[in-house]
């Protein structure tokens, strides 16, 4: 796909495709649930049909409009799946995944697509065989295709020292079947969805602040069927604020917008940076913080730092974060975030390549990178690697740069974002 530079202005308001996160763990406590779960507004994308066509290979009824779902949940009791299931490109689905399979005592194999069997397993593999599943996969586990074979569970303490919340929540739901209690720590808190989200299907969750993040339930508990609402998802809106800000001309606003403390450190930083970006109409649905956010131009960016501990709460951001400290004055950085190499990419080394290839000063370092801003980019070839955030991160910085700007896999996007580019050149003057 190409796109042309020299943007001028943008205008409109944007109600982007719901939360990735979130529809995930609606479909997958959908179907732990006793009696009916309704899902609202549902992101229908490459990824959360994995999670769906898994959990309907487990026995789950889904009665499926575009957006909308009504799932007949199994109260733990699926069946034994007939075929290898296929988390395709999604680590949430894999990893979460393993933890609902932990609880069944029937024989299961996830695999993925050729990311996905090379992003680390071990992670989720050896919590869960220490809860007492039976797991074995390649590279003794640490890699898909994984077998399990779940069954009786006992809880344990676990310090989650990456802060990763699919390791947190595949725990967190194999503990649902346990004995005694589950609890998961974390220095930094990693996105709280399951936890709120367990607790709106009826689920006892205890969550301590004092010297770390700590959340635990007891195994056993029912979850009950329930509505849930999908909001705009904050990894997806961020691309389209970007480009409100670094735009000559113009006003977004985005709608519905999921504004969870653990998701905004993208929003925080741009603030940071001097960016004009305000949250409106600020209000709660199904648990969860939503807002509508009206972003304008900013002409006098600077450059800022990001330290491990602000990563987690920008995690998906970082890409296009990367493109707007690219224009902004001075020097950014970004340290602490090694867990990028083992994202859909090698998110460092695609920033760092593509920014690059743009006329970007750049530094690489294994746990981030460096940018000298300020200065003019011009378009390129960007490669994606197939990587959703890549591609979309990239088409913003073509719109800015100078030139035109080749993009090599466009449809990646589909993974998170099926309407981005329709959305995209509609907001451009
Ligand atoms: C996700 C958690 C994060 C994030 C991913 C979605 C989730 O991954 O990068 O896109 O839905 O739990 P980690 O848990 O590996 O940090």
């Amino acid at each position: 796909m190409r796109i042309k530079g020299g943007l001028k202005k943008v205008e409109g308001s944007l109600r982007v495709p719901s939360d990735k996160s979130i529809s995930h763990r609606a479909v997958i406590l959908g179907a732990l649930a006793r009696g009916r779960t309704f899902v609202r507004e549902w992101l229908r994308s490459e990824d959360t049909k994995a999670t769906l066509e898994m959990v309907k290979a487990l026995g789950v009824q889904v009665e499926e409009r575009e957006t909308e779902l009504i799932l007949e949940g199994r109260d733990f009791s699926f069946l034994e799946p007939s075929d290898v299931l296929d988390a395709k490109n999604s680590g949430t689905t894999a990893r979460l995944m393993l933890g609902v399979l932990s609880t069944q005592e029937f024989f299961s194999v996830v695999t993925g697509d050729g990311s996905l069997r090379r992003r680390p397993m071990g992670r989720v593999t050896k919590p869960l065989k220490e809860m007492g599943a039976f797991i074995d996969g390649r590279n003794e586990g640490s890699n898909l295709p994984v077998a399990v074979r779940g069954g009786k569970l006992k809880g344990i303490s676990f310090f989650n020292e990456k802060s990763s919340a699919q390791v947190k929540s595949a725990l967190l739901l194999a503990g649902l079947r346990a004995e005694g209690v589950t609890s998961v720590t974390e220095k930094v808190p990693s996105r709280d969805h399951t936890e709120r989200m367990l607790r709106a299907f009826g689920v006892e969750v205890k969550v301590s602040q004092e010297e770390a993040y700590k959340v635990e339930l007891e195994g056993g508990q029912t979850l009950q069927g329930t509505e849930v609402f999908c909001p705009a998802d904050p990894s997806s809106a961020a691309f389209f604020c970007a480009l409100g800000v670094l735009a000559p001309e113009g006003e977004i606003l985005l709608r519905d917008v999921l504004v969870n403390p653990t998701r905004i450190g993208f929003y925080r930083k741009l603030h940071q940076m001097g960016a004009e970006i305000s949250f409106e109409r600020e209000r709660e649905i199904s648990g969860e913080p939503v807002a509508d956010i009206l972003v304008r131009p900013s002409q006098e960016l600077k450059g800022v730092e990001v330290t491990s501990e602000e990563v987690p709460s920008l995690i998906d951001e970082v890409p296009i974060l990367a493109v707007v400290m690219a224009f902004a004055q001075g020097v950014s950085e970004v340290r602490g975030a090694k867990e990028l190499r083992v994202k859909e990419s090698d998110r460092i080394r695609a920033i760092v390549q593509n920014l690059k290839a743009m006329g970007a000063e750049v530094e690489e370092f294994e746990d981030g990178f460096r940018i000298e801003g300020g200065k003019p980019l011009k378009g390129a070839e960007i490669k994606t690697f197939g990587d959703h955030r890549i591609a979309m991160a990239f088409a913003v910085a073509g719109l800015l740069a100078q030139g035109e700007t080749y993009i090599d896999d466009p449809e990646c996007v589909a993974i998170s974002y099926p309407s981005f580019f329709d959305d995209l050149f509609r907001l451009i003057v």
